[in-house]
């Protein structure tokens, strides 16, 4: 048995003084060329005789990704964003030109899943597509023809391809990021060269379907609390240029070796927790220089690469960056939505890395199998959270103690949806310990409550091809309502989703 610990946390909820929504694209995700995320991932191929699949795309992992109701999707990186030039990746296929994915592990990438593939994806997930535009090797021609050859419903060179390729109307493509890391694998830029880089593609990339309809352009982020990137973004672009900028955070142990996604001690998951408790600070820390050039908060922060990052499995290829997912993961991805949520005035898009087989992945393939993941789960869960309205949320929270080292045990998030049902998302990343919570709900009444939990009894535990409903989601019955009071005791590491009426 777990200890409890004695001292009582408290969530305070104010249910009626809610005002920002949650952006349903805080549940974003990505999908980059890398590895067997699109290839095996979420393409099987028009001829796959082996994995069902609809227009080459995977049934099994389209179906479970439609329960997420997931709201974006990035394409086609990440790094490879840099490599690649849209023009491969349409028309007949047996024309496409082969290319050699040099970020990652220089396999051969044939084309075969281009703009239009992507575009049904997105289709078939009924998501928003969300493009990575190349500025590294790219230039600001061939991605103002990208985005006329996807979005402009006029005669033109562009569109009449488009059509001759089988595409008549636009696609409508809003989201476009302008460049990716593009002061690592996007060039090596220094921030202030690049600012005026944007501003020429900025410039030409302007063609929408329709006159009212604006484009959203996205600026290459900083990593981590690279402040100063954030800076000279916000400083020397002109607003009217500029709808959105990234911000990359990953939770890695150490760059030099990153250690097992499975086979890790408290040492090393109490690491990865304060690695993802970071996303707090960052958050914080580049709203503070948003808000100074923005205090009405038109540009957004779009966290558009975030997630847990390990050694790839053994036996696996080093340029794949496949691994498995725990119950540690489960933790990030809980209390990292929790600080989304928490911060939805600024942060209106978030990208979990990447959607399948590749980092903190969701979905998991081997060949026809697929097995959901732990943060598989913990994203269904929170999926109430999207477009409802954000509750302000007052926390107090023991700690978690490691040694002489302590993080804060407990995070929350709340909101409300338009039925008016509140839910509440709380996380115990406590290795060892359960912890009580009081929650205190104010300003209106609640008759009952009900609740979702994901638990397991190791950390390491994860689902497995041989064992995939090793974790799932549990129904929760630890929660009594009395007087709009709650006391609920939340187990080591776990996700308890909570709803009232
Ligand atoms: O997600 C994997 C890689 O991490 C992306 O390609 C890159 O943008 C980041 O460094």
């Amino acid at each position: 048995m777990p200890l409890i610990s004695l001292a009582q946390n408290k969530i305070v909820l104010n249910t009626d003084l809610g005002e920002t929504i949650i952006n349903k694209h805080i549940y974003g995700h990505f999908s980059e060329h890398l590895g067997r995320c699109i290839y095996g991932g979420l393409y099987a191929g028009e001829e796959n005789k082996l994995v069902p699949h609809i227009n080459g795309m995977r049934t099994d992992v389209v179906e479970a990704l439609k329960n997420l109701n997931i709201p974006n999707l990035r394409w086609p990186g990440g790094c490879f964003a840099d490599t690649y030039h849209w023009k491969d990746g349409i028309g007949p296929k047996e024309q496409r030109p082969t290319i050699v994915n040099t970020w990652w592990g220089n396999v051969t990438e044939d084309n075969s899943f281009g703009s239009h593939e992507f575009m049904e994806l997105c289709r078939q997930l009924s998501t928003e597509p969300y493009f990575s535009a190349n500025v590294g090797s790219g230039t600001v021609q061939e991605m103002s023809e990208w985005v006329q050859y996807m979005n402009f419903s006029g005669k033109s060179p562009m569109s009449d391809l488009r059509a001759e390729n089988g595409h008549e109307e636009p696609f409508k493509v809003k989201y476009w990021g302008i460049g990716n890391e593009t002061w690592g694998c996007g060039g090596n830029m220094t921030a202030e060269y690049y600012a005026d880089l944007y501003k020429r593609y900025a410039t030409y990339v302007n063609t929408s379907w329709d006159s009212k309809e604006k484009l959203f352009r996205i600026a290459s982020g900083a990593s981590d609390d690279d402040y100063h990137w954030t800076e000279v973004m916000m400083r020397d672009i002109p607003h009217k240029m500029l709808e959105g900028i990234g911000v990359h955070h990953y939770s890695v142990i150490d760059w030099a070796d990153k250690g097992s996604a499975t086979d890790f001690d408290e040492n090393m998951y109490f690491t990865t927790m304060s690695r993802a408790w970071d996303m707090e600070r960052l958050v914080q820390g580049h709203s503070t220089i948003m808000d100074k050039y923005d205090p009405e908060k038109k540009v957004a922060m779009m966290v558009d690469e975030w997630g847990g990052w390990y050694n790839v499995e053994p036996g696996t290829n080093g340029g794949f960056l496949y691994q498995q997912n725990t119950m540690r993961d489960a933790m990030i991805a809980g209390m990292t939505l929790n600080i989304f949520n928490n911060h939805a005035d600024r942060v209106r898009m978030a990208n979990i890395a990447q959607v399948v087989n590749v980092l903190q992945a969701v979905i998991l393939t081997d060949e026809e199998r697929i097995i959901l993941t732990p943060t598989y789960h913990v994203m269904e869960m929170y999926k109430i959270h999207q477009d409802a309205v954000q509750i302000p949320i007052y926390l107090k929270t023991e700690d978690y103690i490691f040694g002489d080292k302590k993080l804060p045990a407990i995070s929350a998030s709340a909101s409300k949806d338009d039925d008016g049902k509140v839910h509440v998302s709380v996380v115990n990343i406590d290795m060892n310990k359960s912890h009580k919570i009081n929650l205190d709900l104010r300003g209106e009444n609640f008759k009952n409550v009900s609740g979702r939990i994901l638990s397991a009894p190791s950390i390491q535990d994860h689902n497995t091809f041989d064992n995939p409903n090793k974790i799932t989601p549990q129904k929760f019955s630890g929660a009594k309502l009395i007087n709009n009071k709650i006391d609920v005791v939340v187990p080591p590491f776990s996700v308890l989703v909570l709803e009232l009426n």
